[in-house]
């Protein structure tokens, strides 16, 4: 096996890495690191962490979960801010580098590093956003549309056999408007979601069940599903569409027969997002989604959670959109990585808690 430098390899990590020892000093930090806290390996040596980020800073708060509870944690959507007053939102990832506890590896990933997260920050404003066009949309179109269609079935009736099949085209081109309308109307409601206990093995099977009555007819379904996962918290009928939609992308991604998609469901304790100021949701509910299809394109696989963002002839681009503002009204996260071929979404929810307790 060839030699690999890990000097080399710590230092082309593409986002600010630190260890960082029991005392929470810096004992090593790679070439971002240097950069974001504009200062040498040398000179951090030795400093307390709370020296860059403050003393009082979601980057050692979490170190020190880390230390105490000695297992990893991922912090979704923190903002931190360094010595020079630069703040900014971050994902933060901290991981015991041995089991004397130690060591810890502290990974620091900015929003705007996160070309492979699209975090819940960006799909939130994208939903305000369409949120405003969709009740417009609503509104302005659909009475229109009754009215050509309501014409248009009264043109038919006095028309010749040629003239009805045009005004039946009508007709039936005014029910897609119409149909287009409804799918984008969902984007109008901002409420924040229902939140029940449902089993997310339930909510997957009948996703699955669904699928293979239809589009994914011909498709493998591999199952890793843990059975001791507690219910989750939310709309199960909300989230059997998201689950249909992520299924059908995938199907449509896939060579119809070598399609396999395998679904791993896991509980992670580690993850944590921040909703504002000191509040965090716990999301340890893990749901993976992989299929062997052909990847997403380089081109949109930053913007897939947008709006009318599709590749497809006949695509509207609205499915990833709707699964953004569903799992994102749930309070929870959903990150994609691709590659050719295969592509991986993972989606973090909150648990279920009987009491109103579900943050903290
Ligand atoms: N599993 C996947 N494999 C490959 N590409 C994908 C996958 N999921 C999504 N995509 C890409 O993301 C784009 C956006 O997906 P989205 O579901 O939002 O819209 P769409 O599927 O094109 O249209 P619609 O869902 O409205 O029919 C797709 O056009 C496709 O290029
Ligand atoms: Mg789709």
């Amino acid at each position: 096996m060839p030699m690999i430098d890990f000097n080399h390899v710590w230092n082309t990590i593409p986002f600010p890495a630190f260890i960082i020892n029991s005392e929470f000093k810096i004992i090593e930090g790679n070439s971002s690191a240097e950069q974001i806290i504009h200062t040498s390996r040398k000179q951090m040596f030795g400093k307390e962490l709370g020296v860059f980020f403050g003393i009082n800073s979601v980057v050692l708060e979490t170190v020190k979960q880390v230390r105490q509870q000695n297992s990893s944690l991922s912090q979704y959507g923190v903002e931190i801010s360094t010595i020079d007053r630069v703040s900014f939102e971050c994902n933060l990832h901290i991981n015991p580098l041995d089991k004397n506890n130690e060591k810890y590896l502290l990974i620091i990933q900015p929003n705007s590093f996160a070309q492979k997260i699209n975090q819940s920050s960006t799909q939130r404003t994208t939903a305000r956003s369409v949120t405003a066009m969709a009740s417009m949309l609503a509104h302005e179109i659909r009475n229109p549309l009754a009215g050509i269609s309501g014409a248009a079935q009264l043109l038919a009736m006095n028309a010749n056999d040629d003239d009805v099949e045009l005004a039946d085209m009508i007709g039936q081109e005014t029910k897609r408007i119409g149909t287009l309308v409804d799918r984008f109307e969902v984007f109008s409601d901002i409420r924040p979601a229902l939140r029940d206990a449902y089993n997310i093995h339930d909510v997957l099977d009948r996703a699955i069940r669904s699928s293979s009555a239809g589009f994914a007819s011909t498709i493998k379904f591999t199952k890793q599903y843990d059975p001791s996962l507690p219910d989750a918290s939310g709309d199960a009928d909300q989230m059997l569409q998201v689950f249909q939609n992520i299924l059908k992308n995938a199907c449509e991604a896939i060579q119809k027969d070598r399609g396999k998609i395998v679904i791993c469901t896991s509980y992670n304790s580690g993850v944590r997002y921040t909703i504002s100021g000191n509040q965090s949701e716990i999301l340890p509910l893990q749901i993976e989604i992989i299929d062997n299809g052909k990847g997403i394109p380089g081109n949109i696989i930053d913007e897939i959670f947008e709006p009318f963002v599709s590749s497809k002839v006949n695509g509207t681009g609205l499915g990833l959109a709707f699964v953004s503002k569903i799992v994102t009204s749930h309070g929870g996260l959903i990150e994609c990585t691709t590659d050719h071929p295969g592509t991986k979404f993972t989606l973090r929810l909150p648990i279920w808690k009987k009491s109103a307790e579900d943050r903290i």
